[in-house]
């Protein structure tokens, strides 16, 4: 029988739109993945009813997200790209986890600790077993390579320890999944304010999105937070200083960086001239990608036509894995 490629799996929730975190924590890695193995990219719609209930908004979202996964290079032919709430398998997944996994963990859970805190009026049981549906998502597929930023680092760690769970209380049938990075360490885009990190729903004028026009990515960017620069040669980097030499490193030419880190290392750095040339670099970067993405999302039939065949891919490999599911822990009747 012919080996099996490492299975790859990962998911974003269509909650808003794409920033430069999604993609560098995430995407970029989708996009190298799909040449190498077996890949599994979702729409993480059932996730985003946990946080957004109001649904007006959320066909146009998947849409968007689906629109930015192709705009960055996703391939529809090589991996399978579909939306969660098309595999329904991924529910019953969910519901058999639902019985390994604990009260006392999924309450310790710093993402649910945070929601809890964030949305006291709703504080429903989806949020609770949110990593769950996560660990469904993943072994759903045995996928043994999830790439995603550093802040899924526990979420990972959980659907590692239902995996196992369920592999010791019935038989073994899935891999360990371990959260994945080309380059190494997972990694956090930090947003541009020098507090937390860009994302989709807070923290919109320090976050950078695909969507973002030339005038608006120069805004933010100049608005990036800085001092009056460095007095002593080779000091440490505040961090919100280091934010931007990361940033930089992720869009600018080698070159460049390196001049600004000499300006910076003999104190002649100027920070006006640093983030011009951030903000025309992050133009280049972000401009052509904002262009696919309002080419594709005027086809409406193109988008639905791939949801359809991801859908059916997911389903597939979904299908054999349920049944090995369904036979471990003893429903083959
Ligand atoms: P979500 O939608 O919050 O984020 C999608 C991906 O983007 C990464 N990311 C970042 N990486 C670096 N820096 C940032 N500032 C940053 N912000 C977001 C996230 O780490 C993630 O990889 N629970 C998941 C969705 C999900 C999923 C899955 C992921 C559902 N099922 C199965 C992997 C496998 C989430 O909320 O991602």
């Amino acid at each position: 029988m012919e080996k099996r490629k490492p299975i790859v799996m990962s998911g974003i929730r269509p909650t808003g739109f794409l920033h430069l975190g999604n993609y560098f924590g995430a995407v970029r890695n989708y996009v190298k993945m799909q040449d190498e193995f077996e890949c599994y990219f979702m729409i993480a719609d059932i996730h985003s009813l946990t946080t957004h209930p109001d649904t007006r908004a959320l066909k146009s979202h998947v849409q968007r997200v689906l629109a930015e996964y192709i705009a960055c290079g996703l391939d529809p032919e090589k991996a399978a790209i579909y939306c969660q709430s098309h595999v329904y398998e991924t529910g019953e997944l969910y519901l058999y986890l639902n019985m390994l996994a604990y009260k006392g963990e999924l309450e310790k859970t710093t993402t649910f600790k945070d929601k809890a805190r964030s949305q006291p009026d709703n504080i429903n049981a989806g949020l609770l077993t949110y990593p769950v549906l996560q660990a469904a998502d993943i072994i759903l597929h045995r996928a043994s390579l999830v790439p995603v930023g550093k802040d899924q680092e526990q979420h990972l760690e959980m659907a590692r320890t239902f995996a196992n769970r369920f592999n010791h209380r019935y038989v073994e049938v899935f891999p360990e999944p371990q959260a994945f990075n080309y380059g190494d360490a997972l990694i956090k885009i930090p947003g541009l304010d020098g507090a937390g990190k860009m994302s989709k729903s807070e923290n919109q004028n320090a976050t950078l999105y695909l969507a973002d026009e030339d005038d608006v990515i120069r805004k933010k960017v100049m608005k990036a937070k800085t001092d009056s620069g460095p007095i002593t040669p080779h000091s440490p980097k505040p961090d919100y200083i280091e934010n931007i030499f990361l940033l930089m490193n992720l869009v600018s030419d080698e070159a460049v960086v390196r001049k600004f880190e000499d300006d910076f290392n003999n104190c002649s750095i100027r920070y006006g001239d640093m983030k011009k040339q951030l903000a025309e670099d992050m133009v280049n970067f972000i401009a052509p990608i904002r262009g696919r993405v309002n080419d594709i999302l005027h086809d409406e039939k193109y988008l639905k036509q791939i949801m359809e065949m991801g859908a059916e891919k997911a389903r597939k490999s979904a299908g054999v894995t349920m049944k090995l599911v369904r036979d471990a822990i003893g429903l083959s009747y």
